[in-house]
């Protein structure tokens, strides 16, 4: 247990060490800039805004709730998203970060179900405009978890070879996810190419989001995320309870740090007790 509470606090000296200076919360409202909103309504009026060309998908309630998508559906059991959400918000304007890279030390810590919870917690925020890609090209599973039937792959788009948004959905006006329903046949080549980095370039471009998620890879089983977290302006780092080792995460940490920024550190599948309910 002592190395989980060390993650803990060591996780949360980084945030505040980061957060120094960071302006003071002012709300889910009051997140977004004013004149990029503007020409938004002005471009959406004049029907030229690219978001309303991405079909927009329904998730379905069930699939949510047993998939662990808990942020879908708002209210007390979110709100452990709905902060970790406040505290990225307001360290990407600190940092002045866009692309935030979820990762982790190994396989199956749960990279896939927060980027999902945290993104469904972003889009409540009516005003911020978040995008995100799954590049876990070895075990893409952010389409399955949602749901979505589609055969979308994202990789294809990567490698410039087909339109971003004919594997994106949109859910409501404000989020867009881009997925894979199989895994890419050279994913570190991939990740690392130019040509990847100008499709990204291009996407932002022409969709504006506030924020751009990346649902990727762990660190510690190929050079594919390393490479790439260089191209990324933060990373939040999902470790898993009684999976991880402390020194699996210092080395996932300082991996990270020698080329980019380090969020913080949500560490998962933790169990507690606390006002009679069990978390996980
Ligand atoms: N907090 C949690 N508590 C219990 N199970 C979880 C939690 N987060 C994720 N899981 C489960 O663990 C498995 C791996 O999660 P996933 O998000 O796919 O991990 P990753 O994307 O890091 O490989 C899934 O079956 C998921 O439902
Ligand atoms: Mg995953």
């Amino acid at each position: 247990m002592e190395r989980l509470q060390e993650a803990l606090k060591r996780a949360r000296e980084q945030r505040e060490e980061l957060g120094a200076g960071a302006p003071p919360a002012t709300g889910d409202a009051a997140q977004a800039d004013a004149p990029a909103q503007a020409q938004r309504q002005s471009s959406a009026h004049h029907g030229q805004d690219p978001w309303e060309a991405v079909p927009e998908f329904a998730p379905i309630p069930r699939i949510m709730r047993k998939n662990r998508l808990i942020s879908y559906f708002g209210g007390p059991e979110a709100s452990p998203y709905d902060i970790m959400r406040t505290k990225i918000v307001q360290l990407a304007k600190a940092k002045e970060a866009k692309r935030i890279i979820v990762t982790s030390p190994s396989p199956g810590c749960g990279k896939t179900t927060t980027t999902a919870n945290l993104a469904f917690s972003l889009a409540r925020q009516a005003d911020l405009r978040t995008l995100v890609l799954d590049i876990d090209f070895r075990r893409p599973n952010l389409g399955k978890v949602l749901g979505i039937q589609e055969p979308h792959q994202f990789s294809e788009a990567l490698a410039n070879e087909s339109d971003p948004a004919e594997h994106m959905v949109r859910i409501g006006s404000n989020l867009l996810i881009a997925t894979n329903a199989e895994p890419a046949a050279n994913p570190s080549e991939l990740l690392q190419s130019q040509v990847a980095q100008e499709t990204l370039a291009e996407l932002e471009r022409r969709f504006e989001p506030d924020l751009v998620l990346f649902d990727a890879l762990p660190v510690l089983t190929s050079d594919d995320t390393i490479g790439f977290v260089e191209h990324c302006d933060a990373a939040l780092i999902v470790a898993a309870a009684e999976q991880n080792s402390m020194e699996e995460l210092d080395v996932t940490e300082a991996e990270i740090a020698a080329v980019s920024t380090v969020l913080g550190v949500v560490l998962n599948k933790c169990r507690y007790a606390g006002n009679n309910y069990e978390y996980y």
